[in-house]
């Protein structure tokens, strides 16, 4: 959550800045903002309410090359231009992402509340900052601060008397930097300047992060010197655009069997799930008495399928846990549980330290991550990169995917390590598997389709969406998806639980979108679907027969290829994104930025 950019080099900054937070802008849209050195070393500051093209409409200056940037989701304080960063105080400009929680504290401690026009915790770092310096050392400044503040923080800070040097520390919160001709860049995430340099490396925590356009030079707060770790990145800058879509979530969803494929085909040898190249050893499958999946939203529901799939496969417990509510419990976790926390950013700061809980309990940690080098894969015992490449749009889709993909080449792999399963039968489920991307790029022929049936939704005020088994988890990952980008009002329920409290809610014409994909379930959920049809619902059915027009059952029929009943969840969810996709834009918003959300929360 928010997004934040600096630049010191040869280029021209203003544009670099207002470039990168458009590419940043998917962590927060609430207000962006840019601070810059003048040529006479006098520190410029242009911000407002809004997105960054509002920004670019007031920025006007062509002359730095020097200067940090801000796009924000607010935690403290409401959207208005005032609590808009960078927040400068004194000698000191700053941009921040993450949250002071000792602000108060630190307000009476050193008497800064003259110093503040804002409600931001932010200011309150700027104006410390600024009484820590003396004019001449910033690097003393940001030694004697750094340990005084409670909370997550990356800072990017720039002080008068300095201009071309742009300082930045770290707690938690995110930020990556890299060096090249044109000169130094630091920003939450690659895409701001992948364009320009793929070497990057992850700013140490608590370090002292110095960049001129010369280079940038690392130091821990006693002064050490810290050399940087080098990563490269495997994608280019065309992953991160639209390439012809018209928004990031169309293409997302789109890009969903290819990634499925880069997921999966590098961890399958001779027809089995193979992680030799992950480094994650078999020994932590065996003895593996009981599994506990960790994450948040959407990544959540992809645990959710894990644990139906390894359940019934293994016989063994398997919980899921909501990440902000775990790390406030007290888990059940052996030495002998294995724990898989699941996250596209590996940012996510409830999945971290759900991680870091599990770590004091057990040493078979997993993690399932999308992005490279993130918190959560740098902490996790061992870790399995998904290969989904950058997920801009807010609302998760391909992250989803290729997260249950995984899944099912760990069931795969638990079930022939603990035997639970023949080499013939992992072959099947393997090939099975390889079979998924081919069927979604069936699926995703049927977007006209999916979209027609959308005009039914776009005036509903609350949806239903109700499956049993697998496909009741799949029910969650729908609503969400509805909920978030169309903002009409879905509740997931298991099927056979309506009747005890929740059809009451069903009249005339309210959508209910059915998946009855399971055979084992398959009359029991056809027997709900008629119960809610009865009361008058418009139902919405997603089941692998070919054809049904019994119109005591279901309005609307989606036939989904027939795949074995574990494997349908795929194909539906895929129906699932299209239809929330299709509802957004039938309501004319925008679903990469949906109100009041941001990607990659890195705030609790
Ligand atoms: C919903 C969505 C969120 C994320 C959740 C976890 O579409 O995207 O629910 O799934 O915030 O994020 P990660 O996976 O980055 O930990």
């Amino acid at each position: 959550m928010c997004g934040i950019i600096g630049f010191t080099g040869k280029l021209e900054a203003q544009d670099i800045l207002l470039d990168g937070l458009e590419k940043l802008e998917y962590r927060g849209y609430d207000s962006a903002g840019i601070a810059y050195f003048k040529e006479n070393g006098k520190i410029s500051i242009r911000k407002t309410a809004g997105k960054v093209k509002d920004l670019r409409a007031i920025c006007d200056d062509n002359d730095s090359l020097c200067g940090i940037g801000h796009t924000r989701w607010a935690t403290h304080g409401g959207v208005t231009n005032a609590n808009a960063h960078p927040h400068k105080c004194g000698n000191v400009a700053l941009i921040h992402n993450g949250i002071i929680e000792n602000y108060h504290e630190l307000v009476s401690s050193y008497d800064l509340e003259k110093d503040l026009i804002s409600e931001t915790d932010t200011e309150v770092a700027a104006a410390l900052f600024n009484k820590l310096y003396d004019g001449e050392h910033p690097l003393d400044a940001i030694q004697k601060a750094v340990p005084l503040f409670k909370g997550s923080f990356a800072f990017c800070i720039m002080f008068k008397n300095n201009p071309g040097v742009i300082y930045a520390v770290r707690n938690v919160s995110p930020m990556v930097a890299a060096t090249c001709e044109d000169g130094s860049f630091i920003a939450s995430d690659l895409t701001a300047f992948i364009q320009y340099s793929k070497k990057y490396f992850i700013v140490p925590e608590y370090t002292i992060l110095t960049m001129t356009s010369e280079g940038i030079s690392l130091q821990a707060l006693d002064g050490t010197r810290v050399e940087p770790e080098f990563l490269e990145v495997n994608w280019d800058i065309t992953a991160a655009q639209k390439d012809g879509y018209p928004t990031f979530m169309l293409k997302e969803i789109n890009e969903q069997p290819a990634a499925i494929t880069r997921t999966i085909t590098p961890r399958i040898q001779n027809g089995l799930p193979d992680f030799s190249e992950d480094n994650i050893p078999k020994s932590l499958f065996e003895n593996c008495r009981d599994i506990t999946i960790v994450a948040c939203g959407t990544a959540m529901y992809a645990g959710m399928v894990g644990k139906s799939l390894i359940q019934d496969m293994l016989g063994i417990p398997v919980t899921v846990a909501i990440a902000s509510e775990f790390r406030y419990e007290k888990p059940v976790i052996t030495e002998e549980s294995l724990v898989i926390v699941v996250s596209q950013s590996g940012e996510t700061i409830d999945t971290l330290e759900a991680l870091r809980l599990a770590k004091t309990k057990t040493e078979k940690t997993l993690a399932i991550v999308n992005v490279k080098g993130s918190s959560i894969a740098r902490e996790s015992n061992y870790v399995l990169y998904t290969h989904a490449g950058p997920e801009i749009a807010v609302a998760s889709t391909k992250a989803y995917t290729v997260q249950t993909a995984a899944f099912y080449l760990i069931a795969c792999k638990l079930g022939l390590v603990q035997h639970k399963l023949t080499e013939t039968e992992a072959h099947e489920f393997i090939q099975n598997l390889q079979n998924v991307s081919g069927h979604i790029s069936e699926i995703l022929k049927l977007s006209d389709d999916v979209e027609r049936l959308t005009k039914r939704m776009l005036n509903a005020s609350n949806t239903f969406f109700i499956g049993r088994g697998i496909d009741y988890t799949l029910s969650m990952e729908g609503a969400l998806k509805l909920k978030e980008i169309s903002y009409i009002h879905a509740e997931a329920y298991a099927a056979g639980e309506l009747k005890h409290g929740t059809i009451a809610l069903i009249s005339e014409g309210v959508p209910v979108i059915a998946l009855a994909t399971q055979s084992h379930v398959y009359s029991k959920v056809i027997s709900n679907i008629r119960e809610v049809k009865a009361r008058g619902a418009y139902v919405i059915l997603l089941s692998m027969d070919e054809e049904i027009t019994d119109t005591s059952i279901c309005d609307i029929h989606i036939s989904l290829p027939k795949v074995p009943d574990n494997f349908a969840i795929f194909e539906s969810v895929v129906v699932l994104q299209m239809i929330a996709y299709y509802t957004s834009v039938g309501k004319g918003l925008n679903p990469d930025q949906p109100r009041n959300l941001a990607k990659s929360v890195t705030v609790e």
